[in-house]
This record gives structure tokens, sequence and C-alpha cells, in this order.
């Protein structure tokens, strides 16, 4: 699965990756109050702000999958539906680490909804350690909202 630089043309499409995954992944594991800020504007939104940090599997104008790093961070890793399962999970988040490690990361950390089995067992299977519990300041479109997550870390 090729991973490569996401580009604006297709920030729609991201998106919707994006908003599809999160709703079928994280709607169950949030407050009401912060899914509320989650609608496909939104994500539409933070996609743009975020453009230049965020790769994607897929051809271009049709992406399957996204990574987003801030900082020392992996911040976001969605993969639409259809995609799980296929490695191309895996070679967003070797791409990632890569990149925060060329940044000069040494110990990479992620924020992880409790709850998201899935997403755990990929974490740890790629050689993550669940290092306890954190408040999360989720980016909404007008503040943060704390949410009590994951935290995994990753030496690189
Ligand atoms: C998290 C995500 C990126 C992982 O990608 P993926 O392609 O699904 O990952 P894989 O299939 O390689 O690995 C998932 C593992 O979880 C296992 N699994 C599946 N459902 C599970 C469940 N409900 N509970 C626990 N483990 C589960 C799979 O069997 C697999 O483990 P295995 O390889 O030992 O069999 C992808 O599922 C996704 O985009 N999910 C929705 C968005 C999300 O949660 N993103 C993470 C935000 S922190």
């Amino acid at each position: 699965m090729t991973v490569r630089d996401a580009d604006p043309s297709e920030a729609r499409q991201l998106a919707q990756v994006w908003y599809d995954a999160w709703q079928d992944s994280h709607v169950r594991l949030v407050p009401a109050e912060l899914a509320a800020h989650r609608t496909p504007e939104s994500f539409h939104e933070r996609v743009e702000a975020a453009i230049t940090r965020t790769r994607a599997a897929g051809a271009l104008g049709a992406p399957v999958g996204l990574c987003i790093i801030k900082q020392d961070e992996l911040e976001q890793l969605f993969v639409a539906a259809a995609a799980r399962g296929t490695g191309a999970a895996a070679a967003l988040l070797a791409d990632g680490e890569e990149r925060l490690r060329r940044g000069g990361t040494r110990l990479a950390w992620l924020a992880c909804a409790i709850g998201n089995d899935r997403a755990a067992r990929f974490y740890e299977k790629h050689g993550w350690t669940r290092a306890g519990v954190m408040t999360y300041q989720a980016v909404t479109a007008s503040a943060t909202f704390p949410l009590e997550t994951w935290r995994y870390e990753k030496a690189l």
C-alpha cells in the first residue's frame, strides 16, 4: 500500500474517510458533548488545517486512510472500514513513526480512546506500550475538550 503526501485537492475525501472511521469507532466511546463537535464539516476544517502534516494511503483523490503527526505526537490514524486488516494502517503507522523520528522525536506518544480495543491491539502489535491514562485535550473548532484516554508510547 502506497503512503504519500496528502494533497489539498482531496481534503473532502480525506475528511470523509476520517469522519466515517471516527463514527464507527469513537462515537460510542466519547461523551455526547464531544461527539456533537464532530460534524462532517469539522473534519474538513481539521484536515485542511493539518494537510502539510498529513500522509495518505491509496490513490490521489481516493484515499483509504490518513495519518497526521504533530510535534512528537502521532496525532491521528484513521483507515476506512474496507481497508482494515489489509496492511494500510501498518504502512501509515510505519511512515508516521519514520516522519517523527526524522523530526528528532525519540519517544513518540499517542492518545487512544479508552475502550478502542482494536486500535489498542493494533498499536501493541506494532511495539507501542500503554503508559497509562491521561487527560487529552481533544481539539474542537473553538477550544479543546478534556478527554480521559489511554496514553501509548514508543521509543523510536
Ligand atoms: C485502528 C486501525 C487504524 C487499525 O488498523 P487495522 O487495519 O484495523 O489493524 P489490523 O487489522 O492490522 O490490527 C487490528 C488487530 O485488532 C484485532 N481486533 C479486531 N477487532 C478487535 C476487537 N474488537 N477487540 C480487540 N482486538 C480486535 C484484529 O484481529 C487485529 O489483531 P491480529 O492482527 O492480532 O489479529 C483501524 O482499525 C481504524 O482505522 N479504526 C478506526 C479508527 C481508529 O480507531 N483509529 C485509531 C485512533 S487512536
